[in-house]
């Protein structure tokens, strides 16, 4: 059976003993949830013995045994033969990289803001599984926030005052942010992600507290946009000085798994012009029962 390893960081684990072509047990899927509450980030690495290169179907049958896979909604960064599955990566179906002002080189940019995936959903994300096949040679590490210790460490009185807040999270708004020829969004897709509203501080199963923001938060309800805006900048400028931070420095067939609902995410950038990063993603839906949003 797995087992977790502790990182040399606020948070994370790596875990041991992962077997991927064995099909997950109920025991393996709730050691894995218990693994993740906890750690919030977990890193398998493929030189440990029995991890090998994890396979796409593979990578879905690790998803779906964790609940239902979202499907994404950009239709062409579907893989060929798993539509749960996103091709996250600079380079284009012909083999050439993107250019800087490409969509797809602006969807990218759009990920190197601190954020938690889904959050623009009624039910956001449970987590992410993001499995490195080409990494480039500089940049490209992924950063994770411990946003219940991000919580902890805020004044007693923004605690008290925060506790009760709600924040509209918008796809249209977080789209929109980011620069450059990204398509504004048709009618039928702003009817299929409205604007939603998700508490400030999630109240998680454990009984821990976490901030719940990041790029796709538009504003505080109630309240102006750009003094909403400046607050987020505020606490988001902190995470990188107070101790809550994991870099991961990616290598190649590395599989790490995020909690959404605790941690925010960041891509620090890389010469998207000139290296290839090459990544499947899939997202494990969150569930009604798990989501305790009142
Ligand atoms: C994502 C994301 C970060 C990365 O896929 O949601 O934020 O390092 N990716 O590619
Ligand atoms: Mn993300």
């Amino acid at each position: 059976m797995i087992e977790f390893e502790p990182l040399a960081a606020p948070l994370g684990a790596f875990v041991r003993d992962f077997d991927p072509a064995a099909t997950p047990s109920s025991e393996f899927v709730d050691l894995l949830a218990e693994g993740l509450q906890s750690h919030a980030v977990l890193v398998f690495r493929s030189h440990d013995a029995k991890t090998g290169v994890i396979s796409p179907a593979q990578l879905v049958q690790l998803g779906r045994a964790f609940g239902e896979l979202e499907i994404l909604p950009e239709p062409d960064k579907r893989h060929p033969d798993h539509a749960e599955i996103f091709n996250l990566s600079n380079v284009r179906p012909d083999g050439n990289l993107v250019e800087v002002d490409e969509p797809q080189a602006v969807f990218l940019r759009g990920t190197q803001r601190w954020h938690t995936d889904s959050s623009f959903r009624e039910i956001p994300a449970l987590c992410t599984m993001l499995y490195a096949v080409e990494v480039p040679n500089q940049g490209g590490q992924t950063q994770f926030a411990d946003m219940r210790r991000a919580f902890s460490l805020l004044p007693t009185e923004d605690r008290a005052e925060i506790d009760e807040l709600r924040l509209v999270h918008s796809y249209e708004y977080s789209r929109g942010n980011n620069p450059g020829r990204m398509e504004p969004m048709s009618d039928e897709e702003r009817a299929k992600y409205p604007p939603v509203e998700h508490r400030w501080v999630r109240r998680n199963g454990d009984g821990s507290k976490s901030l719940y923001m990041g790029g796709h938060a538009s504003h505080i309800v109630d309240q102006d946009l750009a003094n909403s805006r400046e607050r987020f900048a505020q606490i988001e400028a902190q995470l990188s000085v107070h101790d809550v931070v994991y870099e991961h420095q990616w290598q190649v067939n590395d599989l790490v798994v995020w909690d959404n609902r605790t941690t925010l995410h960041r891509l620090l950038g890389y010469d998207i012009a000139n290296e290839r990063r090459v990544m499947r993603r899939i997202t494990v839906a969150g569930s009604p029962a798990d989501w305790n949003d009142d």
